[in-house]
């Protein structure tokens, strides 16, 4: 015999099949939703669950209305991402909660029931066949500026865009070469009635936003996905490709840069060349100059293809963070990329984050030094509001930018290793070497060059970039002082 207590689901009958949606105001206006997409045939719970841009197939469940488990998972990348969710039926409404960790306290939503369909995943779209989307002629250097995510994430809005950009204007950035002002995820707002993506909040009006940016002789960048979602939940460019283009040009933005994201749902890696190649014709046909940044972390070996989309940079690695570990994992990895880096197209192993308080001042000379061996594209990613002098010296200083802003364009290498000391040599026009000379180890050591192992040419005039010094080499060999974690680097004449 059943045995029915009253408010419990199972004095109705009800199960759990249907579509149920809670939504989450965000304080910048959006709403973040979940969509619950359920069929209950006895004690089976199966069906998909969609937080905006994570697609989750539910893999177990247990129980039934009266209180439930759920184990959905989904691919991202080579990461088995995995939530669980537990709840019940309370009169007509879903309580569903999960919990950070297996001891955090739950967090609960309350959802409802919604049409069949609404918050379904989009049908992906046939990517086109691939042509060759001509060189837009931009970044015949790496692109140099500032991108809000390193130091801001979700906390990006207007005002802080015009206090950077009041900053770069005034504090010798702006000579130094540092002209992009970026705006990376969490700008978008929803869609209107005719499908232009709008702003939220934080952000009231853009194109004054730009016009501001435009005043101080600076230029301005954004943020978007091939995907319906951005990696953050917000309004991503899928289906409105031409269209966002179009807006970003009436905004008189000046960069984009474009992040895989939750287009992992709908396309897979050998189809990225075709999905990058959609904006690359749409930024183009949209008829405004604008640098085109592939975020994609290096998959599918885009620097094979980024040229042929139009593409001024790729991302060659997942994110950077703002420690030694992090920052020299990725940066001395680059090796391999070099042949593949030239005017107008670079390799991008992530933005700066110097001044960001995680590493010291020597590794952050470090950092700087490496990327402008690598011609990496420079984008300071910290609060350039309330920068130290000594962290705006390592930022603007203008002989080691000099190094990652040379006009041959070419990749440095690493030349010599030996335990945790690296030699790295970038050709430079002109004919000129830029060498730096490394110490990865924990204390400081001496590293001797050899320069006829290395075919630098000696005698030779050199200058001491971060000393700012000129030194003269007679050879065969030199022993640099190099501290814990530092650099030494050179410029060395060959002529
Ligand atoms: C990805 C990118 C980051 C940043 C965030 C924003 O993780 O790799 O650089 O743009 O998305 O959500």
């Amino acid at each position: 015999m059943l045995i029915c207590i009253m408010a419990s689901a199972a004095c109705w009958g009800a199960d759990l099949t249907g579509n149920w949606a809670a939504a989450d105001t965000r304080s910048d206006g959006t709403t973040l939703k979940t969509y619950f997409d359920l069929k209950q045939e006895g004690a089976s719970i199966t069906g998909h669950i969609r937080v905006s841009q994570f697609y989750y197939a539910i893999r177990e469940s247990t129980g039934g209305p009266d209180g439930f488990t759920l184990t959905a998972g989904m691919m991202d990348g080579r990461t088995d991402r995995v939530v669980k969710y537990e709840g019940k039926l309370v009169g007509d409404e879903l309580h569903v909660g999960t919990r950070r960790r297996p001891d955090a306290p739950l967090t609960e939503l309350v959802a409802h029931r919604v049409p069949a369909g609404e918050g379904a995943y989009p049908k992906r779209v046939p990517p086109a066949a691939l042509h060759k989307v001509p060189y837009n002629g931009l970044a015949k250097t790496p692109p140099m500026g500032w991108n809000s995510w390193n130091k801001f994430a979700s906390r990006v809005d207007d005002a802080v865009v015009r206090g950077v950009a009041d900053a770069v204007a005034s504090n010798g950035m702006k000579e130094a070469g540092y002209l992009y002002i970026n705006i990376d995820d969490t700008w978008e707002g929803e869609r209107d009635g005719k499908g232009n993506i709008q702003t939220n909040k934080k952000f009231p009006d853009m194109k004054a936003l730009s016009d501001y940016v435009h005043g101080k002789g600076l230029k301005i960048g954004i943020y978007s996905s091939p995907g319906p979602n951005t990696c953050a939940g917000y309004e991503g460019s899928f289906g409105h490709e031409e269209q966002d283009a179009r807006t970003y040009a009436a905004w008189g933005i000046d960069y984009l840069k474009y992040d895989w994201c939750s287009a992992r749902n709908l396309y897979t890696d050998e189809e990225m060349q075709a999905v990058y190649q959609r904006m690359g014709d749409a930024l183009r046909a949209a008829g405004r100059p604008i640098v085109y940044s592939l975020c994609q972390y290096g998959r599918a070996d885009v620097w094979k293809w980024g040229p042929e989309v139009s593409g001024n940079l790729w991302r060659t690695t997942g994110d950077i963070r703002d420690s030694w570990d992090s920052m020299t994992k990725i940066g001395f990895n680059q090796n391999d990329l070099a042949p593949w880096a030239a005017p107008g197209h670079w390799n991008d192993p992530d933005m700066l984050e110097v001044g960001n308080g995680g590493m010291s001042e020597i590794e952050y000379q470090t950092h700087m030094s490496l990327w402008s061996i690598l011609a990496a594209p420079l984008l300071a990613g910290n609060d350039l509001r309330s920068v130290s002098s000594s962290i705006l010296a390592i930022l603007t200083n203008r002989e080691v930018i000099a190094i990652d802003q040379d006009a041959g364009g070419k990749q440095g290498k690493r030349v010599w290793k030996s335990g945790d000391q690296e030699i790295w040599i970038r050709d430079l026009a002109g004919g000129d070497k830029a060498v730096g000379v490394f110490n990865r180890g924990a204390s400081a050591a001496g590293v001797t060059v050899e320069w006829t192992d290395l075919q630098v040419k000696m005698p030779a005039r050199g200058r001491d970039l971060w000393a700012h010094k000129d030194v003269s080499f007679t050879g065969p060999q030199y022993t640099a002082d190099v501290a814990a974690h530092g650099v030494v680097m050179w410029r060395i004449a060959q002529r």
